[in-house]
C-alpha cells in the first residue's frame, strides 16, 4: 500500500506509453465490487493477486478461489525476478518490495486446505436444486422436504439426512400430499437419484458439520493484515456446479449473517468469484434475480464481490452494472462474438480521449490492462491502460510441503478436520422406523397372545420419536379411542422430534421457526 486509503493497481501510460501517474482502488469504494475480465494468459490471475495482496495488507480479509493452484504462491516470499522488477521499475514502484501473505487454505475435499462444509439445512432448497438442477416438481417436493424439516426440528445435516426424509416422504406421499401440496412418489424417486449422483460427484463430502464459520474466513492476522483465504478448487472444477452452487451459498452466508454496515471506511471482507460465469451459465431467472439482489444488498454489509471471468458478457448486464472496479485486460476479436464482447467492454467504460477503447483491448500486452475505479463521490474515473504492479509474494504455486506446513499453523487448524455425524434426521427417522417396526412386531405378539398385557399397543399408537415423556406416555395402557394403530400425521411426528433436545445449531433454532433468507439460506 502506497497511500492509506488508496490500493496501488499498476501505473497508467500515456500515449507515447511513457509512465503517465499510479493507478488506486479507493479503500473506502472496495465494497463497490468489481469485475476483472481478459482472454486466457493475458494476467487476470496475477491481478486478482494483486489485489488480494493490496486488500490483505490493508487489514481487509479476504476470500478467493484458486482454480488451477496458481494463485497459491500469495502465501509464500516473491522473488526478484528480472520482469517483475523491470514492471516495477515502468510504473516507478520505487517501494517495491517482497513478502508473503497469511493464507488459510480451504478445500471441499479437505486434501488442499481446511475441510470446508455446510449442512443441508443452510444450503436450503433453492441452492439445493439448482445443485441438482431439478426440475420444477422436483423443486417443489424439496421444498415440502425443507418445509417438513424446518418446521418440526428435523435436522437435515448431511446427505443421508435428505435421503432418509425423502425415502419417508416416498412412503408417505399421499399423506404429505393432502397437508403440504402434491408430492410424486415419482419426483421423489428422481430427487433421491439425484442425490445419489451428487453423492458420486463428491458432494457427500461437502454436506455436514462442523460447517464453516464465516468467522474464520473474516480474521485479521496478528500483525493487522487481513487473512487471505485460498479455496482449492482445481478439483472442484471438474464439477463446476457444485463450486458456483458452494460460492453463492458462501455469499448468501455472508448476506444473510453480517450486519448492515452501509458504506465503510474499508470493506469487511472481500470476495472474488472466479470462473464467475459458472454462476451465470444456464442459471435459471429466479436464481438470477436472486443473485443480482444478493450482490446488490451485500455492498452496505460492507462485502466486496469481484467477478474474474474471461468474457464481459458472461456477466448479466443487471449485476454488471453494479461493479464498480474495472480491470480489463486483453481481449481478443476475431469472431463476430468475440468483437460483441470488446464493444460491450469498451462501452461500459469512461472514455479517455487520449486512446480508443475498443482498439486499446484488443492490443494491450499481458499483465496491461484498462483501468477504472470508482473516486470523488463514487463516478467512475476515466478509462486508463495501466500496466498493473507486480505482485510481492510468489507467482505461481507452492509445493506441498508448504501448504501443509502453513495448514498446520492456521488459525483454524484441527477445527474442521473430522466429520462430525450427530443426530439429525437420518438418525431420528431411522429410530422412528425402528419404533413403528418394533410395535408392529409387538402388537402381533399380543395379538398371538391375547392374555398379555395389552400396553403394547399403546407403544404402536405412539410411535414417537423417543421424547421421554411420550415414552412414559407410550408404556401406560392406551387410552381409550386410541387403541389400534392410527398413523401419526407427518407434522405430529416432526413435532414431536422437536421436543427432543438434538444439540445442534438447526434444531436450537426450533421454537422460532427457521427463517430462511433471499438464497434459501437460514437467517440467524
Ligand atoms: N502484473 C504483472 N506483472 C508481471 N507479470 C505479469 C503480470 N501479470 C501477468 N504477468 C505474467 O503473465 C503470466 C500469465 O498471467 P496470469 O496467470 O495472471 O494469466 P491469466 O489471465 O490468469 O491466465 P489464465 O486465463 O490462463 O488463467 C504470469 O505468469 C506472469 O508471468
Ligand atoms: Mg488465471
Amino acid at each position: 500500500m502506497v497511500d492509506a486509503g488508496k490500493l496501488l493497481i499498476g501505473g497508467s501510460r500515456k500515449p507515447d506509453d511513457s509512465f503517465k501517474e499510479a493507478e488506486y482502488l479507493e479503500l473506502k469504494f472496495g465494497n463497490r465490487h468489481g469485475l476483472i475480465t481478459g482472454a486466457t494468459g493475458t494476467g487476470k490471475t496475477v491481478t486478482l493477486q494483486v489485489l488480494a495482496e493490496e486488500f490483505s495488507a490493508a487489514g481487509v480479509p479476504v476470500f478467493c478461489s484458486d482454480i488451477k493452484g496458481d494463485l497459491s504462491g500469495i502465501a509464500a516470499m516473491g522473488e526478484p525476478k528480472d520482469f517483475l522488477l523491470k514492471r516495477a521499475e515502468q510504473i516507478q514502484y520505487a517501494d517495491y518490495d517482497f513478502t508473503k501473505f497469511p493464507v488459510m487454505f480451504w478445500d471441499l475435499y479437505g486434501e488442499k486446505g481446511h475441510r470446508v462444509r455446510a449442512t443441508i439445512a443452510e444450503m436450503g432448497p433453492l441452492l439445493l436444486a439448482r445443485l441438482m438442477d431439478a426440475s420444477d416438481a422436483q423443486e417443489g417436493v424439496l421444498n415440502i422436504a425443507f418445509k417438513i424439516a424446518d418446521q418440526g426440528g428435523l435436522p437435515l445435516l448431511d446427505l443421508k439426512d435428505l435421503q432418509a426424509l425423502l425415502n419417508y416422504m416416498g412412503e408417505h406421499a399421499g399423506e404429505i400430499s393432502t397437508q403440504f401440496g402434491f408430492v410424486s412418489k415419482a419426483s421423489v424417486g428422481s430427487l433421491q437419484r439425484g442425490l445419489l449422483t451428487l453423492e458420486q460427484q463428491g458432494a457427500i463430502h461437502f454436506f455436514g458439520e462442523p460447517a464453516l464459520q464465516i468467522s474464520d474466513i473474516m480474521r485479521v492476522a496478528p500483525d493487522g493484515r487481513g487473512m487471505i483465504s485460498v479455496l482449492a478448487a482445481d478439483k472442484l472444477m471438474m464439477n463446476p456446479r457444485l463450486y458456483a452452487t458452494f460460492l453463492l451459498w458462501m455469499l448468501s452466508e455472508l448476506f444473510e449473517e453480517l450486519p448492515e454496515v452501509g458504506d465503510p471506511e474499508k470493506p469487511k471482507l472481500v470476495f472474488f468469484f472466479d470462473e464467475a460465469h459458472l454462476l451465470f451459465s444456464e442459471a435459471p431467472k429466479v436464481l438470477l434475480e436472486r443473485v443480482e439482489q444478493v450482490v446488490r444488498l451485500i455492498r452496505s454489509k460492507g462485502v466486496g464481490v469481484y467477478f474474474v471471468t474471461q468474457n464481459p458478457l458472461d456477466v448479466p448486464e443487471t449485476v454488471l452494472a453494479q461493479l464498480g472496479n474495472r480491470v480489463q485486460h486483453a481481449l481478443r476479436a476475431y469472431t463476430p462474438r468475440e468483437q460483441k464482447a470488446v464493444k460491450t467492454a469498451a462501452d461500459t467504460f469512461r472514455a479517455n480521449p487520449e486512446f480508443n477503447t475498443d482498439e486499446a483491448i484488443t492490443q494491450l500486452g499481458t499483465g496491461e490492462a484498462l483501468v477504472s475505479t470508482l473516486e470523488g463521490k463514487g463516478a467512475p474515473s476515466m478509462v486508463e491502460r495501466t500496466l498493473i504492479r507486480p505482485p510481492s509474494a510468489r507467482i505461481g504455486p507452492i509445493s506441498e510441503p508448504e501448504r501443509s506446513q502453513i495448514m498446520n499453523m492456521s488459525p483454524v487448524a484441527g477445527v474442521y478436520d473430522r466429520d462430525i455425524d450427530r443426530e439429525s434426521a437420518f438418525e431420528i427417522l431411522a429410530a422412528r422406523a425402528k419404533k413403528v417396526a418394533d410395535a408392529e412386531a409387538a402388537k402381533r405378539q399380543a395379538e398371538e397372545a391375547p392374555t398379555e398385557n395389552n400396553s403394547a399397543a399403546g407403544r404402536w399408537s405412539l410411535p414417537g420419536f423417543g421424547d421421554a415423556q411420550e415414552d412414559e406416555a407410550a408404556a401406560k395402557p392406551a387410552a381409550k379411542g386410541r387403541s389400534g394403530y392410527q398413523r401419526e400425521t407427518v407434522i405430529e411426528a416432526a413435532m414431536k422430534s422437536a421436543a427432543r433436545s438434538v444439540a445442534s445449531s438447526v434444531a436450537n433454532q426450533i421454537g422460532r421457526a427457521l427463517v430462511r433468507g433471499i438464497l434459501g439460506s437460514l437467517k440467524r
